[in-house]
């Protein structure tokens, strides 16, 4: 079956077995070059009046770079069954190997030429509307600190980004 776009409002996602189990590949980059990652932590919502979703990316993965330097990435939500491709996705750098080509995922293209994959389920194109480094600063409650940071720190950027197209099946 081929994806096909829907509204945002008509999303009902359970975004905890989204985010949870499913865990999307973040894609960003153009017709020319991108990158793809598995991602566990996101929140979707409003902000600004707008239907946002924000991700979490530490600059030392190579998808960092293309984050940076493209207005759009996409989420693509895999069939539960694709999880060796997570797994892969999650465990292995761009730098080191093409992960499209060896997963067989096949490229398509939404808003700003952002690239996502038609075996996704649900996918979600977004653009950038607002980025921030977390800092140790702004914690509040450091009970899960250490967990994720320890000492060598290396902090996540956020990113929020309007949903600017939903694809389903
Ligand atoms: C289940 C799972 C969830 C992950 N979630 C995130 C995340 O939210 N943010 C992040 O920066 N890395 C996350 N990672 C780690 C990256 O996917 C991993 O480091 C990946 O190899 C980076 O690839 P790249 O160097 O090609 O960008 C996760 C990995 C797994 C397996």
């Amino acid at each position: 079956m081929k994806l096909h776009p829907i509204d945002f409002m008509e999303l009902s996602p359970k975004v905890f077995q989204l985010f949870g189990t499913q865990t999307p590949l973040l894609t960003a980059g153009d017709k020319n070059r991108c990158n793809t990652m598995t991602i566990g932590w996101a929140q979707l919502g409003t902000l600004w009046a707008k239907p946002v979703c924000t991700v979490y990316v530490r600059p030392e993965r190579h998808t960092y770079g293309f984050m940076e330097s493209h207005d759009y990435f996409t989420l693509s939500f895999l069939p539960a069954e694709q999880k060796s491709i997570l797994t892969f996705c999650g465990t292995k750098s761009g730098r080191d190997v093409d992960k499209i080509k060896e997963c067989g995922l096949t490229v398509a293209y939404g808003a700003g030429d952002a690239p996502y994959f038609e075996e996704a389920e649900l996918v979600l194109v977004c653009k950038k509307l607002y980025t921030q480094e977390l800092s140790a600063d702004c914690v509040l409650d450091g009970g899960p600190i250490d967990r994720f940071y320890g000492a060598h720190g290396n902090w996540h950027k956020s990113y929020v980004a309007e949903v600017v197209e939903v694809y389903t099946k």
